[in-house]
């Protein structure tokens, strides 16, 4: 509880030591699928490469975001950003944040708090959850963001490099549970960017023998889509909410709200959920009122469906999309066109001129 003895929002963050195993990717999908479920989300990306900031398509990165509200220049509610999801705003990187961790890391008290201090007073007034993105070192920024949280979710790849860098992190989440932040838990490891077979298919299965209940029982697979949402700034879980991908991440956060629901702390509060067939629709809905997508032919975009009776299988996604590359070769033949009668108009423009100068 707070010092008013209200309850507070869980506060989620999303960390790996390892870099490039779906920690950004996680978060903004877990942000936009909790929004779908009708929750008032807060991402933050705390990490100075600010990819989820440019994934909402602020690029250039904004003057102000995490970087003022750590260093108290700036509230939390003026920080802020809104994104095309309604529910989900964004506390955006800035470029301070590349220095953030020279500058705090100089200086000698609550250098590590920050966060916490700066969303104390309004984090209840901005959202139900709060979801963060730590950058891939267990250093500044993410230490402030591990104290501000009341659960950390472990994404991971499971290859062997990325097996070492989910013990690390487990050992030093560890650590921080016996020392500074003890209210925090483990929501869980994301397998992440998994096949079916193979050398990832087999590490999976150790990482389950090893971490046990704590992974998720769904995983996030490889999943060539991902890289069309990059490129359209749009999370997975809405360009593609029926696919691979985007259909885990949903499942994924069904999962989380149960598990930060089910870690019995007094002062943190998460509302119920709206249902999930409500949340899939919503995220439809976002992918069909999408500017992204507008340009697609007709033929090929969403049309809305019923869900599947309980008990019975979905049907299959009703749509299929064509690759980036299509828009891109779309877009070229428009570009031709365009310089084609750019080209046709200067000649009679010319001519024209030509005629005009004789009759004179
Ligand atoms: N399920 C997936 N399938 C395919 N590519 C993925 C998947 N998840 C993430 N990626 C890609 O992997 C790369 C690293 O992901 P990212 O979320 O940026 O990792 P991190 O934040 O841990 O560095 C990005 O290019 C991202 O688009
Ligand atoms: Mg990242």
């Amino acid at each position: 509880m707070d010092s008013t003895g209200e309850t507070m929002p869980p506060v989620v963050a999303v960390f790996n030591h390892k870099g490039g195993v779906a920690k950004t990717t996680s978060a903004v999908n877990f942000g936009v699928c909790l929004a779908a479920h009708g929750y008032r989300v807060l991402l933050i990306d705390l990490d100075p490469q600010a990819n989820a900031t440019a994934g909402f398509g602020h690029q250039p990165l904004p003057t102000t975001g995490a970087w003022d509200v750590l260093t108290g220049h700036s509230g939390l509610a003026a920080a802020l950003l809104p994104t095309p999801y309604p529910g989900l705003v964004l506390l955006p990187a800035t470029g301070m944040l590349r220095t953030a961790e020279v500058d705090l890391a100089a200086e000698d008290v609550d250098a590590f708090s920050r966060l916490k201090t700066g969303l104390a007073g309004e984090l209840k007034s901005c959202c139900d959850v709060a979801v963060i993105d730590c950058p891939p070192a267990f250093a500044v920024m993410t230490l402030n963001a591990l104290l501000a949280a009341t659960a950390v979710l472990i994404p991971t790849r499971p290859d062997p490099f990325a097996h070492e860098g989910l013990v690390n992190t487990w050992y030093e989440i560890r650590r921080l549970r016996e020392g500074a932040n003890s209210g925090l838990s483990v929501a869980g490891v994301l397998l992440t960017m998994t096949e079916a077979e193979g050398a990832i298919a087999d590490g999976a299965l150790a990482i389950r023998a090893e971490f046990g209940e704590h992974v998720f029982p769904m995983e996030i697979a490889l999943d060539p889509r991902v890289g069309e949402a990059v490129q359209l700034s749009m999370p997975i879980a809405v360009l593609d909410p029926d696919g691979l991908a985007g259909r885990a991440y949903f499942d994924a956060t069904e999962e989380l709200i149960a598990r930060v629901s089910a870690h019995v702390r007094p002062d943190i509060h998460l509302p119920m959920p709206a249902g999930r067939d409500h949340a899939l629709n919503t995220l439809r809905e976002w992918r069909s009122d999408s500017p992204a997508l507008r340009r697609l032919p007709a033929q090929r975009g969403w049309t809305k469906r019923q869900p599947a009776p309980y008990g019975q299988a979905e049907p299959p996604s009703p749509f299929t999309d064509p690759p980036i590359s299509e828009i891109a070769r779309e877009d070229g033949m428009t570009a031709a066109w365009v310089v084609g009668a750019l080209a046709i108009g200067a000649v009679i423009g010319m001519l024209a001129q030509h005629h005009w100068q004789l009759m004179r």
